[in-house]
């Protein structure tokens, strides 16, 4: 039997797989495999419960959509018309989420090492900046004085699915403590910056509200003494993202509602305390909203037993989906023709990448499976196709998405050609 639980899109009809009313394996057939598979419902209805909870507790509420964990342009489309804001880290972030539709105006950047040539072509197509350091801003205002400027704070707390993605607290690179913050933005004033905002972001992945109560403590205390040291009023208060998803199958879902009127409460007390006006409050989730929107289906080709392991064979690898082999992640995987099974063997899930850690799952407990099994690696919506790479000379997957009701590719599949890009060959001497 299906041990977990299945929610939209995902649903069992006779034992087999169904996405968005859809069946999998048919899918499979007929764009083959590696396959992304997204919904644009699931995508619409989670930014529609984040948006809900934040705005039920104050009206005065922006959702920065974090475009790096998925930048198909059809996300960041469905997203807009949602009423998105976004948030980028790149020069190649802003240009998508321009090609997408939304006008500067709805784009932040947070970025980190920042070349000056980014900073001026972010200045000149009026996009607000989220600096990093006093360098960075130093550097922003030989270049241009903006409107507007942010300061990411490190709220000195950090939390995170893994080390690598704790982004705040006294081990990471990102953001100014905050004596620090205090001495910029009256940089930023005596340079004739007119408006501003505050920003923190602490890491990803995080599935209880503690950090951020202590983190948002934090960022309003400091917001309150540049207020009273400098003289400034704050347009937007931004938290950052981080809100977690269930991945294993003893996580428990993080409650937006009760998430948010703890975190929200905390922040209009202080923010009414401290005499900060009326903000904004920016959040910015990545993972949240797309997440469990995308499965990622591949097919077996090859079954092996070692004296330590039996592998499954599949055609994705960590040039797929490289989560597990970095931070090694839980994917929840189910055989996509095979749900009502019992899961009675113990498999390793390895991909088609010449290196011992392409590994998908380790010792995982599934139905018996054969060559020419359907996987759904579930959960694949967030730093999937995003992190994904041509390593070993394999194409990228293709991502097709349940769209108005029907599948659609989103992105073709790369040919043996797309390897060749911007190579030039120079003749033998
Ligand atoms: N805002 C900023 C400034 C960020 O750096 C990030 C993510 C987000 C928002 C969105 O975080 P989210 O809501 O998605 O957790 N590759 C890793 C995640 C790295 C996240 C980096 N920053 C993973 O696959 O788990």
């Amino acid at each position: 039997m299906v041990k977990r639980k299945l929610h939209e899109p995902l649903e069992e009809r006779k034992g087999n797989l169904y996405f968005d009313g859809f069946s999998v394996k048919e899918l499979a057939d007929k764009y083959d495999t590696p396959l992304y598979l997204m919904s644009e419902k699931r995508i619409r209805d989670n930014y529609d419960r984040l948006y809900g909870a934040f705005v039920n507790n104050y009206k005065y509420v922006r959702i920065y959509y974090a475009a790096k964990a998925n930048t198909n342009l059809n996300v960041l489309k469905i997203l807009h018309s949602q009423g998105a804001y976004l948030d980028t880290v790149s020069p190649g972030e802003v240009f998508l989420a321009l090609s997408a539709g939304y006008t500067p105006d709805r784009i932040m950047f947070t970025g980190t090492s920042v070349r000056n040539d980014e900073l001026k072509m972010l200045a000149d197509a009026n996009i607000t900046i989220n600096i990093d350091s006093q360098s960075e801003m130093d550097r922003l205002l030989k270049i241009s004085v903006p409107q507007i400027l942010s300061v990411r704070v490190n709220p000195e707390v950090g939390a995170g699915h893994h080390d690598h993605c704790i982004t705040a607290g006294p081990e990471s690179k990102f953001g100014l403590w905050e004596e620090e913050v205090i001495q910029a933005y009256a940089i930023a004033q005596r340079a004739r910056v007119g408006r501003f905002g505050i920003h923190m972001h602490i890491g990803s992945g995080v599935l209880e509200p503690e950090p951020y109560i202590a983190a948002v403590e934090k960022l309003l205390s400091i917001a309150k003494r540049v207020k009273k040291e400098v003289g400034i009023n704050f347009e937007f208060i931004d938290i950052g993202g981080g809100l977690g998803v269930p991945y294993k199958p003893e996580d428990t879902e993080l409650d937006v509602a009760a998430f948010s009127s703890k975190v929200v409460n905390l922040f209009k007390n202080k923010v009414k305390d401290y005499g900060l006006g009326k903000p904004f409050l920016f959040v910015e989730p990545g993972r949240y909203i797309v997440c469990d929107s995308t499965i990622l289906l591949t097919r077996v080709n090859t079954l092996k037993v070692t004296p330590a392991h039996k592998y499954v064979g599949v055609d994705a690898g960590f040039n797929t989906l490289i989560r597990p082999t970095i931070y090694g992640s839980y994917h929840p995987i189910l055989v996509a023709n095979k749900l009502n099974e019992p899961e009675k063997e113990t498999y390793s899930i390895a991909g088609p990448i010449c290196e011992s850690g392409d590994l998908l799952a380790k010792d995982r407990q599934l139905p018996e499976i054969q060559e020419g099994d359907l996987l759904a690696v579930l959960n694949a919506g967030a730093y999937g196709y995003s992190m994904s790479s041509q390593y070993n000379s394999r194409p990228r997957a293709a991502e097709v998405m349940i769209r108005a009701g029907k599948p659609v590719i989103v992105r073709e599949r790369e040919q043996l050609k797309d390897l060749m890009t911007n190579q030039r060959v120079q003749s033998d001497q």
